[in-house]
């Protein structure tokens, strides 16, 4: 076996095969690269959804496909002039994904200020910060997703002594992930257990300079509530602050998101129920 190195070519190796024919003219060796086959690529796309935990209901969430002018799609035409100053849902929408767009792009510039997405259900908080994950996921980032309710649930589970995962195995990855994305907060009961959890996890990152994301339905208390137009098909987007972030967190909680990130509110229709009425001829 003859072996040659390219000195220019540092780790490159030609080997030459043992029973080559002698005599045989010996010609630069042929060099072939392995090239990933597409269904790798799939798989790998699936083993990292996976890694980061991201729910298979929420795997085609991207910035492309968030849409931000819902109300002119809706009504197939733009909002009348005088309805359309100050707040709408389309301007609502669009600076919503701005935000969470320019996080992502900047990322790890600015990320010691994650973002707190707050608004009605439907209207894609959870779609816009799984679109941050797997963006920054793309970018080699390590990212997790994780349900507050669940998260909870494992955590309580994992004190039973005979549970397969200790607590400190649930805990490790919701403290150490460089960029974590905590949905729904605040849905679960708020239990002094669960507000002093939430208040651990969320003290350790913000000392740790880690990114979190969190989506909740709650609002703050308001004396100003925004006025936003109704939908084309005479739908009120509805602002609930009967009970708020604080009721559901406590202010020490609440002051430490104020702290650790930035706060975006989203005033817009339930995506799929206003889609799904005009598909069904109810606009
Ligand atoms: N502006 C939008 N453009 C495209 N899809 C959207 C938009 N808003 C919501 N959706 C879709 O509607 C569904 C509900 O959105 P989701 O992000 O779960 O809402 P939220 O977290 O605010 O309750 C998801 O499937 C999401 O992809
Ligand atoms: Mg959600």
């Amino acid at each position: 076996m003859i072996e040659r190195v390219d000195a220019n070519q540092k780790a490159e190796r030609v080997i030459q095969r043992k029973d080559a024919t002698p005599g045989a003219s010996v010609g630069p060796p042929k060099l072939t690269w392995a090239v990933p086959c597409d269904c790798s690529q799939a798989d790998r796309a699936i083993r990292s959804l996976a890694r980061a935990r991201i729910p298979r209901r929420y795997e085609h969430c991207d910035f492309e496909n968030f849409e931000t002018d819902v109300w002119r799609l809706l009504s197939k035409q733009p909002l009348a002039e005088g309805k359309a100053k100050g707040r709408t849902p389309d301007s609502s929408l669009a600076s919503a994904k701005t935000i969470v767009q320019g996080f992502a792009r900047e990322y790890p510039a600015g990320s010691e200020t994650g973002l707190l997405l707050m608004g009605p259900c439907g209207v894609g908080k959870t779609h816009l910060t799984v679109a941050a994950l797997r963006e920054l996921m793309g970018r080699g980032h390590e990212v997790r997703f994780y349900d507050y309710r669940e998260l909870l649930k494992d955590l309580q589970a994992s004190y039973d002594p005979d549970h397969p995962i200790s607590e400190m195995g649930v805990l490790e990855p919701v403290l150490k992930t460089e960029v974590l994305l905590i949905d729904d907060i605040g849905a679960s009961k708020p239990s002094q257990w669960a507000l002093d959890t939430i208040g651990h996890i969320l003290n350790k990152r913000y000392n740790d300079k880690l990114a979190t994301l969190l989506t909740t339905n709650y609002l703050d208390p308001t004396e100003n509530e925004p006025a936003i137009p109704p939908m084309p098909s005479g739908q009120k987007i509805t602002v609930m602050r009967e009970e708020t972030l604080i009721d559901r967190l406590g202010q020490r909680v609440r002051s430490r998101l104020h702290e650790m990130c930035r706060t975006v509110e989203i005033f817009a229709p339930d995506y799929r129920r206003e889609f799904r009425d005009a598909s069904q001829g109810r606009s």
